[in-house]
């Protein structure tokens, strides 16, 4: 039986009731987070937690204690018997239930609130690399809040399964951003580079985390838009994220990357982070 907290209650997975007229359902009005466990240590915890906190101010949702969560969290793990091995913690706050409108509730409404673990598998090889393919960037213009209202990102990434690739990555005014749920850096020569922070961009935590490590060990790394031009000349590419961890893209839209196997930045920055999970962990 799978537990998970609804609304301030642990309950069965299929006791969980949830409203036609919950906000998330009828406008995808809400936020959520996805956190890595290892070994039952989650990993980045409260990062995961300050950038949910940001988003549900940015939307106005209000009376969610998003700190608990934290706690809720490690509870799930050990009631799941997750503190071995790989999980993901998957949270979510919507604006709650009320009648159809657009605008917010009057008076306003709880937010459901809602949590769950499960054992992850990780997908791709991250010794060989993934395919990736581009898409036209469609989505709105807070990609910086993370909503649930996640289509352009599902579209994107079904067309990539499609055609055999892993990821897509979204391309906007000629700049390659990040993917459909990873980040995305290249590297020209010896220098690290990724997309600015700004609004067409989520502030991904293996982001932060990949820069910083940069910094640690000395390799070269700038916040800078990356063209669609400049592809002939990076020499690795890789995709950075809370499922993706650090993993490789040999190809993109059938083109080989740095001859089409994972090369020696990455491979450094994928030790690098395999060091700081362990590190995290003790
Ligand atoms: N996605 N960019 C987008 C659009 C994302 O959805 C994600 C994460 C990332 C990486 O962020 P982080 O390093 O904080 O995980 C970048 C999650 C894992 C998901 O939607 O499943």
């Amino acid at each position: 039986m799978t537990t998970v907290y609804f609304n301030g209650q642990y309950l069965a997975k299929d006791d969980v009731r949830i409203s036609p007229e919950d906000r998330g359902f009828l406008f995808g009005d809400g936020v959520y987070e996805v956190i890595r466990s290892y070994d039952g240590s989650l990993f980045a915890l409260e990062a995961h937690l300050a950038r949910m906190h940001s988003g549900v101010c940015e939307l106005g949702i209000n009376g969610a204690d998003v700190d608990h969560l934290g706690e809720v969290s490690a509870e799930l793990i050990t009631r799941n018997h997750l503190t071995s091995g790989d999980a993901t913690v998957y949270l979510q706050i919507t604006r709650g239930t009320a009648p159809r409108a657009h605008f917010f509730p009057d008076p306003p409404v709880p937010p459901t609130v809602y949590a769950q673990a499960g054992r992850f598998t990780p997908k791709g090889d991250p010794a060989k690399g993934v395919d990736t393919i581009t898409v036209p960037d469609i989505r709105w213009a807070r990609c910086d809040i993370k909503t649930v209202q996640l289509l352009p990102n599902c579209l994107a990434n079904q067309r990539a399964r499609s055609s055999g690739a892993q990821e897509a990555l979204f391309v906007r005014d000629g700049v390659i951003l990040e993917g459909s749920h990873s980040s995305l850096f290249f590297v020209f020569g010896e220098e690290v580079r990724t997309a600015p922070k700004n609004n067409y961009i989520l502030p991904s935590i293996t982001r932060e985390i990949v820069l910083e490590l940069c910094r640690g060990a000395g390799i070269p790394a700038r916040e800078a838009p990356v063209f669609t031009h400049e592809l002939p000349r990076a020499t690795e590419a890789f995709l950075a994220g809370t499922t993706v961890e650090v993993m490789p893209i040999v190809r993109i839209d059938a083109v080989g990357v740095g001859g089409g196997r994972p090369g020696p930045v990455t491979r450094k920055l994928q030790d690098l982070f395999r060091a700081r999970i362990l590190d995290a962990k003790s």
